[in-house]
């Protein structure tokens, strides 16, 4: 099975075409030809081994973890999907990523592509999506009416985290950098605060999502109502002993969370994206090759980009 990856951790230059052995699809499993993967910041921390601790892969590996493509397989206890369907997932985080030509996904991690979304942008959404869907709906239970503080509003997670609070009726506080703030607002964000001119956020907020971590963390304990959740997951204030005496002193029920895949929260995600809840922001598209890896490896670490980066394989095309 063909794709993009790594031999060895290294820098963006130690991405290269990887061979893994082929496997029989299982009984509740799919084979999917991918058409298109979303970049994620993951791709990158884990490709340079910053993330060997927590999830030590023993390379060869195939990067990417969300997909679009056509179903290509079914498994002999598969009824929801058929040979040709169009479809979208995130799959768990093995050494099978979806920078590759086609993937085995358990059905359960599968929805059907909505017929108005291309591959791309169908690629973009999963593993973002089902990131907001487990920070505000399952751990911080965000409900009409509650005030959110985002932090990062314009990246991948945080253009997504936008729409699914605006949809759950909440009011929306973001933090982005000045250059962003009209991209932001035509997001849908109630209010925006830019971090880099030192813009500080007004009153007190019911739920804190965090997608930046460290001292922005740290700096927005102080605008929590007492009992509020503060949801990060880019390590939150990293262990610092002076935010943890305000997180206890105020109460905050905290939550370093790292995403897991269901199918409820991917069946979620599908709602959201029926009922133009949810609409995919892209930043940068590039060609699912290796030269177009590396490119887009290089946007996300710039930490910058405005939504997702996504690698798109045309006409099924072969890896190279
Ligand atoms: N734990 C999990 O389950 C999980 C799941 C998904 C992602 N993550 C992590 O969450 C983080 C965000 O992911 P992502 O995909 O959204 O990344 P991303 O798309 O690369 O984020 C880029 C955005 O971050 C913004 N940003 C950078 N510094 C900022 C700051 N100090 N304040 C506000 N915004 C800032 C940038 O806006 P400006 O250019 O305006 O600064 C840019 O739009 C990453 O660390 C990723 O690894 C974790």
């Amino acid at each position: 099975m063909k794709g993009i990856g790594i031999n060895e951790y290294g820098d963006h230059r130690a991405l290269t075409v990887v061979d893994l052995p082929d496997r029989e699809v299982g009984a509740n499993e799919v084979r999917i030809s991918l058409r298109a993967s979303g970049v994620n910041p993951i791709d990158w921390k884990l490709r340079e081994g910053y993330l060997k601790e927590g999830l030590p892969f023993d390379p060869p590996l195939v990067l990417g973890w969300d997909g679009a493509g056509v179903i290509k397989e079914v498994g002999k206890s598969v009824d929801t999907f058929q040979v040709g369907d169009a479809v979208f997932f995130r799959p768990e985080l093995t050494e099978y990523g979806t920078y590759a030509e086609e993937i085995i996904v358990e059905e359960a991690l599968v929805q059907p592509k909505h017929k108005d979304l291309s591959f791309v942008e169908a690629a973009s959404l999963p593993l973002v999506g089902l990131t907001v869907i487990e920070a505000l709906m399952e751990i911080a239970a965000l409900t009409s009416g509650q005030r959110l503080l985002l932090l990062g509003g314009s990246g991948g997670v945080g253009t997504i985290a936008v729409q699914i609070a605006k949809a759950l009726g909440a009011h929306v506080t973001t933090t982005v950098s000045e250059k962003n703030r009209e991209f932001a607002k035509a997001r849908g964000a109630d209010t925006v605060i830019a971090y880099d001119i030192n813009e500080k956020p007004e009153g007190e907020f019911d739920v804190l999502f965090d997608t930046v971590g460290g001292s922005a963390y740290a700096g927005a304990i102080p605008f929590l109502k007492t009992g509020a959740s503060a949801v990060s997951i880019a390590g939150g204030a990293s262990q610092n002993d002076d935010v943890s005496n305000n997180e206890e002193k105020k109460q905050i029920k905290t939550n370093n969370m790292f995403m897991q895949p269901t199918k409820k929260k991917m069946a979620q995600l599908r709602t959201f994206v029926d009922q133009k809840q949810v609409s995919p922001v892209i930043s940068h598209t590039h060609p699912m090759t290796v030269d177009g890896a590396k490119q887009a490896h290089l946007d996300s670490e710039t930490i910058r980009t405005r939504g997702k980066i996504v690698l798109e394989r045309e006409n099924e095309e072969e890896i190279k």
